[in-house]
């Protein structure tokens, strides 16, 4: 039996730090009202020359180098991510693919907005399974910098860029290692107008002259998202809980997407769970969407926070709206 496990992870955050402060001297804000609404302190911008798939590529050669393969070696790469180069084609991925040189390598976006990695890695584990492929990136990367309302304080603030990649690999042995046991992915679409970058599809494209140039910037209820997102969470870490048979002090760490403290610590409540179950970085990055849970899951390993089998579950929950996990055995 091939069973499918993360053989090594990294993140690439770009250099340019933007602070609470700094946000504050552009816009009606102040360090005090984000840190005590979301927990945010900075988070990190893209540079001008850069673009998503320079992220996600100098995060996925990392995991490549930690992991010991070659480009050559990789058989598919999938990019999950909500701010891609090109809006439509081509997926950012196919942009990977070329800058690593991983020229055996097929390669495709996966669109479910903060919750991408975690359909990515149920997608990879599935493609590893069955047989026909040995080694694949999946990579969360976002450049939401470049697609946030600067003038709009309301979601401003909320949003870093960054990019977080695993390889995800097949394991013969008869041990398990950091196995992608099982994963719960969901979908609600009728809460397609809670969360959405409104411009540039077939529904709103672009009409010079008519189009106002605010729409192709993230539009976001928060209310209604924040409300959605505490009951996803709690929802999809109890399901992954009773159908693995897990208890709370079985699970080592949960690994949850950082769009609000206030979010995760309100979903901890409702469903019983110590709050330091929960790894949380977001004071650090802001909501780098599909990047959060790779990049919070790469410190936790390099942090020696989990050993070899210690259960460890990853929860998201974003724009679709979508929501999920996964349950990996360390
Ligand atoms: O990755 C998934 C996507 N995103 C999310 O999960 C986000 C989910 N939602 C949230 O996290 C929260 O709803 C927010 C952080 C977006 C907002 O927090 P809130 O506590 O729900 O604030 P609010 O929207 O109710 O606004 C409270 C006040 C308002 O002022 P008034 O009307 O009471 O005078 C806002 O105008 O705070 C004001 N406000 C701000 N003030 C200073 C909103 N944004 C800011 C800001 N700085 N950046």
């Amino acid at each position: 039996m091939i069973r499918a496990y993360i053989k090594s992870i990294a993140y690439c955050v770009p250099d340019k730090i933007v602070t609470n402060d700094d946000l504050s001297k552009i816009m009606d804000t102040s360090d005090e009202w984000i840190i005590s609404h979301t927990g945010i302190k900075k988070r990190h911008f893209i540079g001008e020359n850069e673009n998503n798939s320079d992220i996600a590529a100098k995060a996925a050669k990392i995991a490549m180098k930690k992991g010991g393969i070659t480009a050559d070696e990789i058989d598919f790469i999938i990019v999950c991510t909500g701010s891609a180069d090109y809006l439509g084609f081509p997926a950012t991925a196919c942009l990977v693919q070329e800058k690593l040189g991983a020229k055996n390598a097929g390669a495709y976006d996966i669109s479910a907005a903060c919750t991408g990695f975690v359909f990515g890695v149920e997608t990879a584990a599935n493609f590893i399974k069955s047989g026909n492929y040995k080694n694949i990136l999946v990579i969360g990367s976002e450049v939401l910098s470049r697609i946030i309302d600067m003038s709009d304080r309301n979601t401003a603030v909320l949003f870093g860029d960054g990019a977080g990649a695993a390889l995800i690999s097949g394991n013969e042995d008869s041990e398990s290692k950091s196995e992608i046991i099982s994963s719960y992915l969901r979908a609600d679409g009728s809460g397609e107008n809670a969360l959405k970058r409104p411009l540039g599809g077939t529904a709103h494209p672009f009409i010079p002259g008519v189009t106002d140039p605010k729409e192709c910037f993230i539009y976001m209820n928060g209310r209604q998202v924040y409300n959605f997102a505490v009951k996803a969470v709690t929802n999809t870490i109890l399901q992954i809980m009773e159908k693995n048979n897990l208890t709370i002090d079985s699970i080592k760490y949960i690994i949850p997407h950082q769009a609000n403290i206030r979010i995760i610590e309100a979903a901890a409540n409702r469903a019983s769970i110590p709050i330091e179950k929960f790894y949380i970085n977001i004071e650090n990055y802001a909501n780098t969407s599909a990047a959060t849970i790779p990049i919070a899951l790469t410190e936790v390993v390099d942090k020696n926070l989990i050993q070899r089998g210690d259960n460890i579950i990853t929860v998201g929950f974003g724009g679709g709206l979508t929501y999920g996990g996964n349950y990996i055995k360390w």
